[in-house]
């Protein structure tokens, strides 16, 4: 059924702007496809992060659902469009007091602090924290946001320098702050070529099966619209990637079998609208499911499937640390604490899922992406694709968040593929669902550990294992493996000490690099059990810390001589608290 367009006005800070569209539209995609608008971010499209807040008719609203019919004739404001001079103002105050790390929601932020600053010019924390409550930040913990819209109107509207000779431990305003404050930052989803083709991936929805494709051209030729369809049939170069090249073990388009839900295994590519309307579930594949696990314990379970021939028991790698002899040492002790710990997978929860476009500049692929790693991009890319480096050019678009999981390929071979087959620029922008999917996580853990003091509460030695739960592919895997047990003592003396852990396969999410390679967990296993220590002991807690932490000239267990930590001052700065 065709569902009539009329013509439409759109009221922004007084310019009347007619648009063409289907009166359930969402608002967040007519400003920022059809009038460019691109400060209206799009981090869920579903009401929940506030990316795209903006205001109709002075009021703060969730752009992404707002039907774009409920607007005709209202006064629409962004932070590229509104005439406020107290705009300005907050301008100045978020680049003052740092209140934009990676950006993506501070076009939202502003427009939500616009209308309290219009109703109460200076407020308090109370009214600031409620009026910003709707618009997420995953970056700054919010203490510099809510300072700067406390301090917006007492500034001038420039952030003074400091003075030359004294700028040592001065705040500074960063280099790439005007275009985050102003709206006018490139995102990943932010370009968009004339004429660029939009493409979709067909993911899994078992997390491990067999699967075939059934009849893949009479169902394109049923869809008006798309270009072409790309399986891993049509990958030019070596259908693998990942972060540590020699163990690269994740095909950009699955091969015949799927090992996590939400595994990619085919392309659709085509203009944008038809292409945006697909229902993907009527995609002509057929799926055998397989046994699966989830846990690191199912993954190394004797009846677990093995998801790669060459990893007896799903074991990626063990990475090990030893010196002294630490079961004697904790025979000997005068106390000793055990315990076993569980930690979970955690998302990243960026608020800009994963999106890029990439072109052809003669016989050079560029590719515009969020990212963290453009080079390992760059040399992982060619290799799928079958190109030399010198082919590929990765431009690091701005990335809204990333934490670790932006270090990992997403869109990039994807993009490439498709740009390369249809020789047509191509852009893609992973829903959230599909950016949870398919995104990398912390490793899930599980962790034994025992640590011994003598009596005067000084540690004699610590045991430690774990497993840790890298998913279907290894990703930071090995890297998380070998790093846990070097950290896992903490930033304590530990002479006597033995620490193993595993990376193990299963059917769950890629586990990846979140901030720390595995040590938080490891020091969720060896503070909780310092406390038991501590008790054991007879000791307070923070004064048994001090008394163990390193020093200037110590060694780690791995041999490392610290010439200088400060671990001690940090320790002794709590005191007081
Ligand atoms: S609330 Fe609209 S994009 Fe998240
Ligand atoms: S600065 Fe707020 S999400 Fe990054």
């Amino acid at each position: 059924m065709n569902v009539q367009k009329p013509p439409m006005t759109l009221t922004i800070e007084g310019h009347e702007r007619s648009v063409t569209a289907e009166p359930g539209r969402r608002l967040s995609e007519v400003l920022r496809e059809d009038v460019g608008l691109k400060s209206v971010k799009v981090g869920c499209d579903a009401g929940d992060c506030g990316a795209c807040t903006i205001l109709v008719d002075g009021v703060q609203t969730c752009a992404c659902l707002t039907p774009v019919a409920q607007v005709a004739g209202a006064k629409i404001e962004t932070l590229e469009s509104t005439q406020d001079p107290l705009v300005g103002q907050l301008q100045a105050a978020f680049l003052q007091y740092g209140a934009a790390q990676c950006g993506i929601c501070t076009p939202g932020i502003m427009m939500a602090a616009l209308e309290l600053l219009r109703e109460i010019p200076q407020p308090d924390q109370r009214a600031v924290e409620d009026a910003l409550g709707g618009v997420l930040c995953r970056c700054t913990g919010y203490r510099k946001i809510i300072t700067a819209v406390m301090k917006a109107t007492d500034l001038p509207t420039a952030a003074p320098l400091p003075q030359a000779g004294s700028s040592v431990g001065q705040p500074l305003v960063r280099l790439d702050g005007v275009p985050k404050v102003s709206g006018s930052e490139v995102f990943g989803a932010d370009y968009v070529p004339e004429d660029a083709l939009l493409v979709r991936a067909v993911r899994a929805p078992y997390f491990h099966a067999a699967f075939t494709f059934g009849d893949v051209k009479a169902w394109q030729l049923d869809h008006p619209g798309i270009i072409d369809v790309f399986t891993a049939a049509d990958i030019p170069g070596e259908n693998r990637f990942g972060v540590i090249a020699p163990l690269a073990d994740q095909p950009a388009l699955a091969e015949a079998r799927v090992r996590f839900r939400g595994e990619p295994i085919a392309l659709v590519v085509g203009e944008p609208r038809p292409v945006e309307d697909l229902d993907l579930d009527s995609f002509p594949v057929e799926w055998t499911p397989l046994d699966h696990s989830l846990t690191q314990d199912a993954g190394v379970a004797s009846d677990a499937q093995q998801l790669h021939p060459d990893r007896p028991n799903n074991a990626r790698i063990t990475g090990r640390v030893a010196t002294g002899d630490a079961q004697a040492a904790l025979a000997a002790s005068a106390h000793v604490v055990s315990g076993q710990f569980e930690t979970g997978y955690v998302e990243h929860a960026y608020i800009e899922p994963e999106a890029g476009v990439a072109w052809l500049e003669g016989d050079k692929l560029v590719i515009q992406a969020c990212t963290q790693a453009p080079i390992m991009d760059q040399e992982e890319t060619a290799k799928v694709l079958g190109l030399p480096l010198e082919r590929v050019r990765i431009i690091p678009a701005a990335a809204g968040g990333g934490f670790g999981a932006k270090l990992d390929l997403s869109v990039q071979p994807l993009l490439g593929l498709c740009v390369l087959k249809t020789g047509r620029p191509c852009r893609m922008v992973f829903t959230r669902t599909e950016s949870m999917q398919a995104s990398t996580k912390r490793h899930p853990s599980t962790m034994t550990a025992s640590i011994g003091a003598d009596a005067d509460g000084r540690i004699t030695a610590m045991v430690f294992d774990g497993d840790f739960n890298t998913g279907a592919y290894a990703s930071w895997g090995p890297t998380v493996a070998s790093r846990v047990p070097v950290h896992a003592s903490g930033p304590y003396l530990t002479p006597n000490y033995q620490a193993t852990a595993r990376a193990i396969h299963t059917n769950g999410p890629v586990s990846g690099a979140f901030r720390g390679f595995g040590v938080p967990q490891g020091a969720i296993c060896q503070e909780l059990l310092y406390d038991d220590l501590a008790a054991a002991c007879g000791q307070d807690r923070l004064a048994f810390r001090q008394l163990n932490a390193l020093r200037d000239g110590d060694k780690t267990p791995s041999g490392q001589m610290l010439p200088s930590v400060s671990i001690a001052e940090c320790l002794d700065a709590l005191v007081p608290a």
